[in-house]
């Protein structure tokens, strides 16, 4: 599977970056994005269900379509796939985890300090516009009642999360901080906004300091993501390639090993560190 070069290099390795897309939850029964047929995008229009605009002019097709992917995702465990990517905390000084998902399933399998690049399904935050860089001049939407930056954990109007969780996913019904009534919206980045400059600050210099950087289940279609495993190969770090189908990075990649998640990280640890994971 592994050359012996790239083997001895990933052993030897002090800092392994793990950049995941969607793929890495498919064996988790969440859709991927663009796969023929039965990715979410060949169901619906992203520009209707993924962008601002798409909010403020049908908040309630928007929150559908995320309350039923956060149906799909509660209902998801994590696969041998998360799980061998949070054993590789236990095998190397240092491991960053950047994913492009939105499902906590990296988190729940173990892995800690995940950075989330497109945010997550299970925040909300204030229908602010994440395009807007705040500053003095433009100070962020402040929720009237308890002065929180409208970041609905921050609102201690739900002391109890659990509420908070009712709220989300079982109403339906587009959420309004109930100390101010403003608009809630899935802490998810969407089509046309930035991400969050410190979580992007923090998956760059991951890629542009790992020894080694494996990506897993991504076409690798949508920036500034799809750049991370670039600077990782420019530097010379070792990059490695988990994908079912080649995509643009399997040519120049040190390894581009064809095969799914949830088969080829066990693979790799059971190769490299003779670990076994389980199915
Ligand atoms: N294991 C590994 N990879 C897999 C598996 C699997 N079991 N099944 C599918 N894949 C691969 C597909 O071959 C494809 O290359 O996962 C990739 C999924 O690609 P996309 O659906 O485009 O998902 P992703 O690359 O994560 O999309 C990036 O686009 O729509 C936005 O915000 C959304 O975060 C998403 C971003």
């Amino acid at each position: 599977m592994l050359s012996q070069t790239v083997l001895h290099r990933i052993k030897a390795a002090s800092h392994v970056c793990v950049f995941t897309g969607a793929g890495m939850s498919a064996e988790s029964g969440i859709p991927t994005f663009r796969e023929r047929n039965e990715g979410l995008w060949a169901k619906h229009d992203p520009l209707e269900v993924a962008t601002p605009e798409a909010y403020k002019k049908n908040p309630q097709l928007v929150w559908d379509w995320h309350v039923h992917l956060a149906e799909k995702v509660r209902k998801a465990s994590p696969n041998a796939g998360h799980q061998a990517v949070a054993k590789l905390q236990a095998l190397v000084p240092k491991v960053t985890v950047i994913t492009q998902n939105v499902d906590n399933l990296h988190q729940d399998a173990g892995s800690c300090d995940v950075l989330e690049l497109h945010g997550s399904l299970f925040r909300l935050t204030a229908f602010v516009d994440k395009n807007v860089m705040y500053s003095d001049e433009r100070p962020p939407v402040i929720c009237h009642l308890c002065k929180g930056y409208a970041v609905w954990e921050q609102c201690d109007h739900f002391a109890d999360r659990s509420d908070l969780a009712e709220l989300k996913l079982a109403t339906g019904r587009v959420p309004r901080c109930p100390g101010c009534g403003a608009l809630l919206r899935p802490d998810i980045v969407w089509f046309g906004e930035m991400l969050d400059p410190c979580v992007l600050e923090g998956a760059v210099d991951a890629a542009d300091s790992c020894d080694v950087l494996i990506c897993v289940g991504s076409s690798l279609e949508v920036e500034p993501a799809a750049s991370l495993p670039y600077r990782a190969l420019r530097r010379g770090a070792v990059v490695v390639e988990i994908n079912p189908v080649p995509t643009a990075l399997s040519a120049t990649a040190d390894a581009s090993l064809i095969g799914k998640a949830g088969d080829i990280l066990p693979g790799l640890l059971r190769q490299v560190w003779g670990i076994e994971i389980g199915r």
